[in-house]
């Protein structure tokens, strides 16, 4: 397993593996959604804030970040993958290349909701603290913070 920033090269691979998690991601249901996600990924690869876990050529782990917004946009890891620390080797990953001084932020599902039960627990493993409830593509999410 390799941890790395993505490139154009992965694309493919990665939207294998986002069609295969769509239903966990409000925003991903549709083709025309799964297409924009396409070109978003290819943007932030571009700009270097995309981190592949790779089992040979195959995206199994992908994360989306920003450095400007100090932000985690998009986790997911391949269902047969799980429980493997793989996302909890790209978040460190992705500490590496932020700033050591800002609070990092994420949303996800709320409370109750069977399909966040594994982010919420993951996130908190990772030290994020519960914040404010607020809405992404029109369905009630949570933000989480990781205070530094
Ligand atoms: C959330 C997700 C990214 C976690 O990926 P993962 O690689 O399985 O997570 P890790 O193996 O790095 O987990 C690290 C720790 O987090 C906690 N954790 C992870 N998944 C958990 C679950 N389903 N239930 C309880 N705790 C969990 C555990 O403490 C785990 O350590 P342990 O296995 O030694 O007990 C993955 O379940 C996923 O892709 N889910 C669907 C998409 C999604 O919900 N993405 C986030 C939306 S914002």
């Amino acid at each position: 397993m390799t941890i790395a920033l993505g490139t154009r090269q992965d694309i493919d691979s990665w939207m294998r593996l986002a069609e295969k998690v769509r239903d966990s991601f409000p925003g991903l249901e549709t083709w025309e959604a799964l297409d924009g996600h396409r070109r978003t990924v290819l943007e932030f690869m571009e700009s270097g804030g995309a981190i592949c876990a790779k089992e040979q050529a195959e995206v199994v782990g992908a994360l989306l970040f920003s450095r400007e917004h100090n932000m985690l946009c998009f986790l997911a890891v391949d269902a047969r993958h799980r429980r493997q620390h793989i996302a909890e080797n790209m978040v460190s990953y992705m500490l590496t290349m932020m700033d050591s001084h800002s609070d990092i932020s994420v949303t996800t599902y709320r409370e109750g909701v069977p399909e966040g039960e594994a982010a919420r627990a993951f996130y908190q493993r990772m030290g994020f603290t519960p914040g404010k409830l607020t809405e992404e593509f029109g369905s009630p999410v949570q933000e989480f913070v990781l205070k530094r």
